[in-house]
């Protein structure tokens, strides 16, 4: 069997040249897909992904310099994490012109391409995500980087994979939940610029919640899409790539305040979606009708555990946003399905009351 040749999404400009691959049986082909100066590879993976890293590894055989097993815990995620990366390539015998091979999820991915971008001062690396979480999203835009005492993500670089390989195979192992809450930011991508990959998008909830792979590459395709032009237009944090926070201001909130390993992040994020939408419709003029779409859209891809939305916690961890001015905390708001903007200085109390009015309708 012959499989169709795959997708190819560029992202990145200013010299920094980056390419998604999207199709089936990639991962067979990593040897021809995947992108090494010197032809040699170091495979930083983690073994929980399941038997994705053991195939990229098989067809990459004679060109592997070194497997680097890690644990991919976000409390793992840190610089010593990185550091104990770091060690074992430089002990193998890493050189300026080999690349690293992260083959996992988004921790996997953010630790190997932070690695990749201190280690000699900057090695080539690529990423072959397992979750979809990985594939919509943390694989994408360049960021890599590791957690802090202080904080989620504090510590990091700009430094994006030469290739990105999204294989459905890669996320077979992935449990039903995981493989749901990932693809609430492959739905918020396409929601906030693209009105005729929403409507897609919609028709396709029914096979993407039997796990049906067509129509997660087809979803991919579109999300990476939106995701590439939004960065590759802004790659450093500007107005544009904001708008992809969508549904996070709320959403990050709802996360630290219901604790840690309460709510996927992709499970908070569709709650703070839901209250962004209340927002929306108020501030932006979304139309009833449109809010009551992507709810739909999101109870389908639910259950989500309900959210802690205990008023002085959110009041905490909204304070602590990095969008936070004395006036209030920046949000994105929809101004119709594929149209979103960034609005100032939304009031503490207007994103209590939209925590308190988010409701995803039950199924
Ligand atoms: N760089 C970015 O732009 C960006 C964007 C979004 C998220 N992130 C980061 O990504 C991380 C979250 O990534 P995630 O949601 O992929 O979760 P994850 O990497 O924490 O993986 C979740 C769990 O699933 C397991 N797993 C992975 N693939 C599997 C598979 N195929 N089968 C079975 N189990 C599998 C992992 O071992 C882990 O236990 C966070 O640290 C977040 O900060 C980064
Ligand atoms: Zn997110």
């Amino acid at each position: 069997v012959t499989s169709p040749a795959p997708v190819r999404i560029d992202i990145g400009e200013a010299g920094i040249r980056s390419q998604a691959l999207v199709g089936h049986g990639l991962i067979d082909r990593a040897a021809e897909l995947l992108e090494s100066p010197s032809g040699r590879y170091f495979l930083v993976f983690s073994e929980g992904a399941g038997p994705a890293a053991l195939q990229v590894g098989a067809a990459l055989a004679g060109h592997v310099a070194a497997d680097i097993p890690i644990r991919d815990t976000e409390e793992g995620k840190s610089l010593a994490g990185v550091g104990a990366i770091c060690d074992a390539a430089l002990a193998s015998g890493l050189r300026r012109d080999d690349a690293l091979v992260a083959v996992g999820g988004g921790v996997v991915t953010d630790m190997t391409g932070f690695a990749a971008a201190i280690l000699l001062r900057g090695v080539a690396w690529n990423a072959v995500p397992t979750t979809t979480a990985a594939m919509a999203d943390a694989a994408i835009g360049g960021k890599t980087g590791v957690n802090h005492a202080r904080g989620k993500n504090l510590i990091g670089a700009f430094h994006p994979p030469r290739r990105i390989l999204i294989d459905p195979a890669a996320a077979r192992g992935l449990s039903d939940r995981d493989w749901r809450a990932g693809l609430v930011e492959a739905f918020k991508t396409v929601w906030i610029a693209d009105p005729d990959a929403s409507s897609r998008a919609r028709k396709r909830i029914s096979s993407l919640v039997r796990r049906d792979e067509e129509a997660l590459l087809s979803l991919l395709v579109d999300s990476v899409s939106v995701k590439a032009q939004i960065v590759s237009s802004d790659l450093r944090e500007g107005d544009r790539r904001r708008l992809l926070n969508f549904g996070h201001t709320l959403g990050h909130a709802f996360e630290a305040a219901s604790g840690p390993g309460t709510l996927r992040h992709g499970e908070a994020v569709a709650w703070g979606i839901a209250g962004a939408l209340w927002l929306s419709r108020r501030r932006a003029g979304l139309p009833r009708e449109q809010e009551s779409e992507l709810l739909e859209a999101l109870a389908a891809l639910g259950p989500y555990p309900e959210p802690v939305r205990d008023a002085d916690l959110m009041r905490l961890y909204l304070a602590l946003d990095k969008k936070a001015n004395a006036k209030g905390n920046a949000g994105v708001l929809l101004e119709a399905i594929g149209r979103a903007r960034v609005e100032e200085g939304i009031p503490i109390g207007e994103w209590l009351e939209a925590s308190i009015a988010a409701a995803i309708p039950g199924r």
